[in-house]
């Protein structure tokens, strides 16, 4: 049995997607998530599919091992950050090398970095579609999902996967969105059995 770890600082939607996917099969399960914030959803959606749920703070995960000590209780084979927004600590990657992955909601190397996280990176993205289209009415935009793998940079290490969804005049931030949260449930728990070679 292969365990999965998840990070996730709030709604959780992918978190509840690749728990429900692994909760079918029974080579891989996902053994605890991790939450940055206190009262984040996704805290009580793995709470209700019967997963080790736990919040921590700053220092536990930057200045103490409080959060080094549980992932390494959950020995994980992999480590996923699945919208989990604070930079990843060195030391932590470092107790755990190759196995710590993101989900990206853009197609990078474009749309990344500090700050790019969440409804920022669609209205971005949104933005540069619209004035793209405007310049040139017959040319394609697209966006899409990044899956890599993490480095102590935000969004920098080695892609894993990526799946594009064109944006069209009729597109805003919120329906963007919405086709990248398809995109995600729909690759996101494949990529991780992949990476889990299972
Ligand atoms: C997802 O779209 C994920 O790609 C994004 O946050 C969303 C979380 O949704 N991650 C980032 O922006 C990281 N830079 P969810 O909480 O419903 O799974």
């Amino acid at each position: 049995m292969k365990n999965i770890v998840i990070f996730a600082s709030g709604n959780g939607t992918n978190a509840q997607h690749i728990i429900e996917y692994f909760q079918d099969r029974t080579d891989a399960q996902v053994v605890q998530v991790l939450s940055n914030k206190l009262n984040a959803k996704v805290l009580e959606r793995a709470t209700l599919l019967g997963v080790s749920a736990m919040s921590f703070n700053k220092t536990a995960f930057y200045k103490r091992d409080d959060v080094l000590n549980v992932i390494k209780a959950a020995q994980p084979d992999i480590i996923v950050l699945a919208g989990f927004l604070w930079l990843f600590p060195e030391k932590i990657i470092q107790a755990f090398p190759n196995k710590v992955i993101n989900i990206h909601p853009a197609l990078l190397p474009d749309f990344g970095g500090k700050g790019m996280y969440g409804m920022n990176v669609h209205k971005t993205v949104h933005a540069f579609a619209k004035a793209e289209i405007l310049k040139t009415p017959a040319k394609k935009i697209y966006t899409g999902i990044t899956i890599h793998k993490v480095t102590p940079e935000y969004d920098k290490g080695d892609i894993i996967f990526q799946a594009k969804v064109e944006v069209t005049e009729s597109d805003t931030p919120e329906s963007i969105a919405a086709n990248i949260h398809k995109l995600e449930y729909a690759h996101f728990p494949e990529v991780i059995k992949g990476f889990l070679r299972l």
